[in-house]
């Protein structure tokens, strides 16, 4: 783990208290090349102007005060679009025993041997395209066939599945089963309080039909869709609640500091990493549950 000396002085990042969070997510910047759809990172209630800045000097050395005030082990690298800060993220990756990123792939994957790579493409190109953008399919799959698929960073392909692209699920594994990343990942949407999108599940039975198909392509390939058969099945109606709570209260995504960009360009935490006002009873963010069905089994989680 390195440590960043600035120097200039730089103001002291806002006091979060004192309590220990093993993980944390920043959104480095909250600018962003997409407008995608179902992303909540620009619903009203969040903090994430883009002029709402922090220069490179000042981040690095509040994430370090942070990982030493809070006990931070693991950082996930965020945005808006974090690759668009790509310098800075390489910089402040080094700080943290485990750092992460996801992107939306446009700018590039970055090579970041032993580290994971999260790629956002929301299903095949006629699906993918009208969420994120016309062209981005084509952009991001050269993306990846461009890269080393041997330097040693782990790039999972990541979809988030709502109501616009459910019925690409199987499609879009066909497509990229052969791709040379080390797997396919899925999440599904999480809404906020007063959604008005129709992207979400309104009868969590009609969600479970669709976490069964996700099931389905798991068992087909086994080894190119990381997914836990275990962590989904806790997701479905029946049981969701349980993981969740109607606020959050039982959520284990919660034990991580979300550390927004907020106004001034300082950092400011949200009511979890999905923003504020995030409807915790159709929550159907995949780390939620993984993590409470490992909690529950007493094995460690991978990635
Ligand atoms: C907010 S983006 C930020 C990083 C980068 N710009 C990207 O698109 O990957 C991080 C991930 O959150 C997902 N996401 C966005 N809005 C979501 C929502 N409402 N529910 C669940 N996942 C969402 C995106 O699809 C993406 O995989
Ligand atoms: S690329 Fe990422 S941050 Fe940008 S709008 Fe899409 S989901 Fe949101
Ligand atoms: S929205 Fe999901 S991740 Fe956020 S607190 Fe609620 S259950 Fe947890």
């Amino acid at each position: 783990m390195s440590s960043f000396i600035p120097t200039h002085e730089v103001r002291e990042p806002t006091d979060f208290g004192d309590r220990e969070y093993r993980g944390a997510l920043v959104n480095v910047t909250n600018v962003c090349n997409l407008s995608c759809t179902h992303c909540f990172v620009f619903r009203a209630d969040n903090p994430n102007r883009p002029k709402d800045k922090m220069d490179d000097a000042t981040m690095l050395s509040q994430l370090e005060t942070l990982r030493d005030r809070h006990g931070i082990r693991s950082m996930l690298f965020m945005g808006g679009e974090p690759m668009i800060r790509r310098e800075l993220v390489m910089k402040a990756m080094p700080l943290f025993e485990h750092s992460s990123i996801v992107t939306n792939g446009t700018y590039g994957i970055p090579s970041v041997p032993g580290h994971l790579v999260t790629v956002s493409l929301d299903g095949p190109k006629e699906l993918n395209d009208p969420i994120r953008g016309e062209g981005v399919y084509d952009k991001v799959k050269k993306a990846v066939f461009e890269r080393d698929p041997n330097d040693g960073t782990t790039v999972m392909l990541q979809m988030t599945v709502t109501r616009q692209n459910e019925a690409g699920i199987e499609a879009f594994v066909e497509e990229v089963k052969d791709w040379p990343v080390t797997g396919i990942a899925f999440t599904f949407y999480v809404p906020s309080v007063d959604d008005q999108t129709a992207l979400g599940w309104d009868d969590l039975h009609e969600r479970d039909a669709v976490i069964e198909r996700v099931m389905a392509v798991k068992r087909k390939y086994p080894e190119r869709v990381k997914a836990n058969l275990g962590a989904l099945e806790l997701m479905k109606s029946d049981r969701c609640l349980e993981v969740t709570g109607e606020h959050g209260e039982t959520c284990g995504l919660r034990q991580m500091l979300p550390l927004y960009m907020g106004e001034g360009g300082n950092f400011e935490r949200t009511f979890c990493c999905y923003g504020n006002n995030v409807d915790c009873t159709r929550c159907g963010a995949y780390a939620v549950f993984n993590g409470a069905y490992h909690r529950a089994a007493g094995t460690v989680e991978e990635g």
